[in-house]
């Protein structure tokens, strides 16, 4: 398929933030009516050095990084506790456009997490408190066993936030907007953080 719904991407139409930035393209999704406009992958990589990947929300800035929830103690929870690095990346197909980010990862404070697991529906809770993420399981009737005991058990009352549960963020030391173009000659500019703040550069396609 050609790419050809942009104009061209130019740095004077970019803010020098690149957080601003990515907040004024995210709005454009969420406008485009796609699915999952905060839908992002997120790679992480473990102590022997091989990556891995998922999907996660993206769940809002704080103190200027990107912020998602899960379970602390899953895959990506361990590899993040021995290596606290991550890149995530949102593609948002009707728009041609791609955002890639890069950086350090630190766990948001307790009260964060508090407000955002009590804000979530009930069954959410229940299930996030009882899934031991990325842990094996014999069969999911077990699973659903172990939900519906909870659920007698915190019958009438609040489902507290497991320990083993909240968020991250990632604070990126590198954000690149990639736009598509006809001829696959894309757009990219990349921001990369140094001392004297953000400097930015334009990547061949
Ligand atoms: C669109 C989408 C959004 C998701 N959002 C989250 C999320 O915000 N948090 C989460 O823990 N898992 C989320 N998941 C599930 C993860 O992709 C993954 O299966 C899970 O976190 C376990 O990953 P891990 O074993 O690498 O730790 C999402 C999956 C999809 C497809």
């Amino acid at each position: 398929m050609q790419y050809e719904r942009n104009p061209p991407l130019d740095e004077t139409g970019l803010l020098s933030d690149p957080v601003a930035q990515f907040e004024r393209w995210l709005a454009d999704a969420q406008a485009a009516g796609l699915v999952e406009p905060t839908a992002m992958a997120l790679a992480t990589v473990a102590a022997d050095g091989k990556p891995s990947l998922r999907m996660v929300l993206f769940k809002g800035l704080h103190e200027g990084g990107f912020c998602f929830y899960t379970n602390y103690e899953s895959r990506k929870g361990r590899e993040l506790a021995a290596r606290p690095y991550a890149a995530a990346t949102f593609w948002w197909d009707r728009l041609e456009r791609q955002v890639r980010i890069e950086g350090r990862v630190e766990k948001l404070p307790r009260e964060l997490s508090e407000r955002y697991f009590h804000s979530r529906p009930r069954g959410s809770q229940l299930s996030a408190y009882t899934s031991r993420q990325s842990a094996e399981l014999a069969t999911r009737a077990a699973l659903e066993a172990r939900v519906a005991e909870n659920a007698k058990r915190f019958e009438g009352r609040d489902i507290p936030l497991p320990e083993s549960w909240g968020g991250y963020r990632l604070v990126p030391e590198a954000i690149e907007f990639w736009q598509g173009r006809p001829d696959r000659l894309h757009d990219r500019l990349l921001y990369r953080r140094d001392a004297g703040g953000w400097r930015r550069v334009r990547l061949e396609p």
